[in-house]
Formats: C-alpha cells, sequence, structure tokens
C-alpha cells in the first residue's frame, strides 16, 4: 500500500513538534487553503482547490477514491509541495508557491495520524507515545506527565504498559491518536483513521473521536470517503470530486440542500427524474415528469422558462408511499419492499420510471399493488438537464 512507508516516515517528521512542551497551549488555528494545485507527472491529484477550516471546527473532505483527499491532507502536513496556491495556519503562511516559502511539516504544529496508524510493534504502550518527546529531548518526568495525561484522554490510562501487538485494533488506533496529539498541536490531521477497524468498533470509535475533539478544542481535518462517517463527525463538509470541490457545508447542508448531482448520489440515494417546465398565465410554474401526467409545483418562479428541460431529484425519504384505490396523478406499483429499522423502504414502477419511496412499517403495501406517491415538493432539487 503506498500508505505505509510514507505514514511512518510522515509520522516521524510531524510528532517531532514544534519544541517547548510545558507551557505550550494550543493555538486555536484556523487553516486557509487558497488555490491549490498539486501535479504529478501528468496526473492532476488537485486542481485549484480553496477551503479553510476554522478554529476549532472539525472539518472533512469526503469524496471517492483518487479524488485528491490525501493529497490535499498532505499539502497541509508539507509532506508535499503545492504547484501553486497558499496555505496558512492563522496568520502564520506555511506555504506559498508564488513566494517560494515552504514551513517543514515538523515546524508546522500538525498532528497526523494514517489510515495504517504505524505505531511500533516493539514497544509499550507508553514508549510509542513518548517517542516523539524523546527525540526532542523533553526531560523524562515531563515526559511521563504529558504521556499518562494523553493516555488517559483517549482512554488508555490503565494499558501504558502493554506491548503494542497485545492490543485490539481499536486500542492500537488510540496509541496513534494519542502519539499524534502529545507534542500538543495546533491542528489534527486524519487520513481514513477508521477504515481499518470493524464496523462496530468505527462507530463507537466515531463518537470518542468526536468527543476527544471537541473537548481538546482542536482544528481538525478529517479525510474519508465514507459518507456516514462524514455525517456523524462533521461540522462541516467538503466534497471533492476529481481534485476540485463540487460544495462544502453543514451535514444537513449537503444532504439535503446539493447542489450538483454528484453531491446528491453521493452522499446517499436519490431519484432522478427528468422533467419539463410547464409556465401558466397567472405566472404559477410546474414541473411535468416527461411522458407522464405528472406534475409538480416549483417555487423560484423566475428561474424557470417554459418549456425548459429540468431535472427533478429527491430522497426516498421525501416521497411516502400509501394506499392508492384507483389509478390516478403519482399512482404507480409496488415492485418490491423491504423493512430498513423502523420503516419500508419501497420500489415503486411510475410510468416508464422506478422511484424508491418510504412509508410506515403499520401500513406496509403488498407487492403489486397500486400506491401513491406523495411527495413534498420542499425537498425537490430543481437542476437544468445537462449539468453534470
Ligand atoms: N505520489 C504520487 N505519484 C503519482 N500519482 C499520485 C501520487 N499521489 C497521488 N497520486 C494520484 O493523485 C490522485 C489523487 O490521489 P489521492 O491519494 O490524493 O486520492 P484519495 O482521494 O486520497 O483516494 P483514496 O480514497 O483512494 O485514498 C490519484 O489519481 C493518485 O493516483
Ligand atoms: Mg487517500
Amino acid at each position: 500500500m503506498r500508505g505505509d512507508p510514507i505514514a511512518i516516515t510522515g509520522f516521524f517528521e510531524l510528532a517531532v513538534g514544534t519544541g517547548r512542551w510545558l507551557d505550550y497551549a494550543p493555538l486555536m488555528g484556523t487553516v486557509r487553503a487558497a488555490g491549490l494545485v498539486k501535479t504529478f507527472g501528468t496526473v492532476g491529484a488537485v486542481n485549484d482547490l480553496s477551503f479553510e477550516a476554522r478554529a476549532g471546527e472539525f472539518l472533512t473532505l469526503l469524496g471517492p477514491s483518487g479524488c485528491g483527499k490525501t493529497t490535499t491532507l498532505r499539502l497541509v502536513a508539507g509532506l508535499e509541495r503545492p504547484d501553486r496556491g497558499e496555505i496558512h495556519v492563522g496568520d502564520r503562511p506555511l506555504s506559498s508557491a508564488a513566494s517560494g516559502l515552504f514551513v517543514p511539516p515538523e515546524r508546522r504544529g500538525m498532528g497526523m495520524v494514517f489510515q495504517s496508524y504505524a505505531i511500533w510493534p516493539h514497544m509499550t504502550v507508553f514508549e510509542n507515545v513518548a517517542f516523539p518527546l524523546q527525540e526532542l529531548r523533553v526531560p523524562r518526568a515531563e515526559i511521563r506527565e504529558r504521556v499518562m495525561t494523553i493516555l488517559a484522554t483517549v482512554g488508555l490510562g490503565d494499558l501504558h504498559g502493554r506491548p503494542a501487538p497485545m492490543l485490539s485494533g481499536g486500542q492500537q488506533q488510540r496509541v496513534a491518536l494519542a502519539r499524534a496529539l502529545v507534542s500538543n498541536p495546533q491542528v489534527l490531521l486524519l487520513d481514513e483513521p477508521l477504515s481499518n477497524l470493524d464496523a462496530r468498533l468505527r462507530e463507537e470509535m466515531r463518537f470518542e473521536l468526536r468527543d476527544m475533539q471537541a473537548k481538546l478544542g482542536i482544528t481538525s481535518i478529517f479525510v474519508t470517503h465514507d459518507q456516514a462517517e462524514a455525517m456523524t463527525l462533521s461540522d462541516r463538509i467538503v466534497v471533492m470530486n476529481a481534485g476540485r470541490i463540487e460544495q462544502e457545508g453543514s451535514p444537513e447542508d449537503v444532504y439535503q440542500r446539493p447542489t450538483t448531482r454528484f453531491v446528491m448520489d453521493f452522499l446517499g440515494r436519490a431519484n432522478h427524474l427528468p422533467a419539463r417546465i410547464v409556465r401558466a398565465d397567472d405566472g404559477s410554474c410546474m414541473a411535468e415528469v416527461e411522458d407522464s401526467g405528472f406534475c409538480m409545483p416549483l417555487g423560484g418562479l423566475d428561474a424557470w422558462q417554459d418549456g425548459q428541460e429540468v431535472l427533478l431529484a429527491f430522497r426516498p425519504e421525501a416521497v411516502e408511499a400509501r394506499a392508492a384505490e384507483r389509478d390516478g396523478v403519482w399512482v404507480g406499483v409496488v415492485r418490491s419492499s423491504v423493512y430498513v429499522s423502523g420503516h419500508v423502504e419501497y420500489v415503486v414502477d411510475l410510468g416508464k420510471f422506478t422511484v424508491r419511496a418510504t412509508g410506515p412499517e403499520e401500513a406496509r403495501l403488498p407487492h403489486d399493488t397500486r400506491a401513491r406517491l406523495c411527495v413534498s415538493p420542499r425537498a425537490v432539487r430543481v437542476w437544468p438537464r445537462g449539468r453534470p
């Protein structure tokens, strides 16, 4: 895996933080990246990326494999030099391609945890976490105090003497976190740190990580391709695609109000129906689903022209399937249904389209029966067709 050797070197460089331990209080750093570009040969990994992780914030870079998340994090850490663009923490410039400024990783005051935690098997928990401080020749008594404090914070206080190989995956992950935090970094960078854990532990660690981050108030940039992880952990999410930002916002924003089809599809399941705008003489405006009589009233009237082709996009939970006696508008046929934690999810044939819908478990509709689809217009996104 490409990450392994890099992970270890990266850690050595980063963990050997900024020097003064006893009186070092973490500054609340805002990380600002502006116009970052990074190309490897002919591969454009990061393409004009600008974002801000505000002081104390938990910011997530979310996107599919290969979209440039790790590269972005490594640019922030100083493990890569940008071809273009600038990085600041607070007022302090760390990297500027234009002026040639480049602060090396060990002087950036950042802690980093990688997907492969890269903890050392021949050392105990204590020794693993103490290592960065020993490298800096911090006095022994101070090392002991700092290490025990951070181990207590990550819930490993009782295990300080245990050899690293005798730890569970979750415990190893916590050692890696403690080691990244022991130097009181200003910023914490996390590259898919939970992806090696099994599903249940991963979920548990999500909450622990979030708790701890909030307690420490440390500005954190977290990288994942897992939308559920991003939704539960983040103050804000930057959705990336092919080296660029598609959208950024709160988890609710990007989930409920996606601005592109890519974001809509990447963050969850979605229905997409091609439709045409129909404007009435009184100025009201409807979207009529193609080749059917299904209409939906629209807001934002000025945005649309009569006859314009659009795409209606909405999530399954925005459509409720109810029993229907007769054929009619928005009436389809139930093709399949599954029970999912407290409600039923349906696949309904609606004319030539298939719509995913939901309904209450106590009124589950049998297969091949008619279902009326009640769509909440407020939850429908309308995009000009042909837009990505
Ligand atoms: N050192 C490198 N040399 C050549 N190409 C690279 C290098 N690092 C990254 N790339 C390429 O840059 C692009 C972005 O890679 P990156 O590792 O940042 O993606 P990612 O979003 O972290 O993906 P994943 O979710 O799979 O970890 C990919 O096409 C990758 O192959
Ligand atoms: Mg990656």
